[in-house]
């Protein structure tokens, strides 16, 4: 079984931050959104990956190498437009040839990984199998219908839709998906659905395996969905002090601090992470942060938020809560007098005061 991961896409839900990075790199935990799919793959024992890429190739490249660092094979598939999710199969039939394959949508996280599922598609070897979950806004998915445990209906981002269970961007195929992907129209959108694709299984009668996935999944599209999987993966964190602490700081509960991280009269608060050669200095790190690479924290507050490399935030007089902080971005006091705001901010930043 080969594994086929969505990486294009244009992530126009996450700028300003994707007019510079994809949205699969966005990181949760210190570690890229798309590299949990990876390793998802790898754990159900799927050797050989395809990576869909559009505009952002280079970067996910750049990012993703080989696979040599899990003992994969990547192979990367360009899709020259964003035609959508079966158009992206489409484009990757000759790497899947009449292979069976897992195709996961390379912003999405599933707390139980995958393992089991491609187990039971392998073994009751239907033509596809889906993931399926409850959500409170099932127009914002696509939307299945289920009739005494059989899929009978599929829609994509229905207005009223007749369920709530929400298509995850985890699917299962054999080879018949070329033919479904090859017989639908676009939609609304102007993309080729994959969920319009399975409707055409349905239609034509093959056998699409519903599963009902209860434990957590995140579709990080948005930002809330990023924080909210950001704490949902520090919940399972480990603590690890491979920094520097000096004894005027105090660390409590699970706190990952990486080499080279010098704390300074601070408080940190698990769960935590805080990632190599950040300076954390007369400060206090509150539950759910995830702290990137060689950033500064001085004399500042921050909880439940993501900070991304080299960032700088300093005297900052109230606690920063549930942000988003790009690469390279600085935060800092304005002198005392005049008593103002000063930013330069980029297009479509969203900055909120009090
Ligand atoms: C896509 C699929 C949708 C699915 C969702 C899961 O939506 O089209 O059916 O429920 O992923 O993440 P999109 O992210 O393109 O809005």
């Amino acid at each position: 079984m080969k594994g086929l991961i969505l990486s294009g896409g244009k992530g126009t839900r996450l700028r300003p931050l994707t007019f510079t990075q994809a949205k699969q790199l966005v990181p949760v935990a210190n570690k890229p959104v798309l590299f949990y799919g990876i390793e998802a793959l790898k754990e159900a024992g799927i050797k050989e990956i395809g990576i869909i890429v559009g505009d952002t190739k280079e970067d996910i490249r750049a990012a993703v190498g080989n696979g040599d660092r899990w003992g994969i094979q990547i192979t990367y598939i360009e899709q020259d437009q964003p035609l959508g999710l079966a158009h992206a199969v489409m484009v990757a039939e000759d790497f899947l040839g009449k292979e069976s394959f897992v195709m996961y949508l390379g912003d999405n996280i599933l707390k139980d990984g995958i393992k089991s599922l491609v187990k039971d598609f392998k073994k009751k070897k239907p033509n596809s199998q889906i993931l399926l979950t409850k959500v409170p806004n099932p127009q914002m998915f696509g939307v299945a219908e289920l009739k005494e445990g059989r899929v009978i209906r599929l829609v994509e981002k229905p207005k009223h839709p007749k369920s709530d269970l929400a298509l995850v961007g985890v699917y299962m195929f054999d080879h018949h998906v070329f033919e479904a992907v090859k017989a639908i129209k676009p939609s609304w959108r102007n993309e080729l659905e994959i969920t319009d694709a399975i409707q055409y299984l349905v239609e034509k009668g093959y056998e699409v395996q519903p599963h009902l996935v209860t434990d957590w999944w995140k579709d990080t599209g948005k930002i809330e969905d990023i924080l909210d999987a950001n704490r949902l993966i520090l919940q399972s964190i480990e603590g690890k002090n491979l920094g520097q602490v000096d004894k005027e700081s105090k660390i409590n509960g699970q706190v990952m601090l990486e080499k080279e991280v010098k704390v300074e009269r601070s408080i940190i608060r698990g769960p935590s992470i805080i990632g190599r050669g950040t300076e954390i200095k007369d400060s206090y790190i509150g539950p759910f942060s995830s702290i990137q690479k060689n950033c500064r924290i001085i004399n500042s507050e921050i909880e439940c938020s993501i900070v991304m490399q080299d960032s700088e935030i300093c005297d900052v007089g109230t606690r920063i809560d549930e942000s988003l902080i790009g690469r390279e971005v600085s935060i800092s006091k304005c002198p005392p007098k005049p008593s103002v705001y000063r930013f330069m901010v980029g297009d479509k930043s969203k900055i909120e005061i009090k």
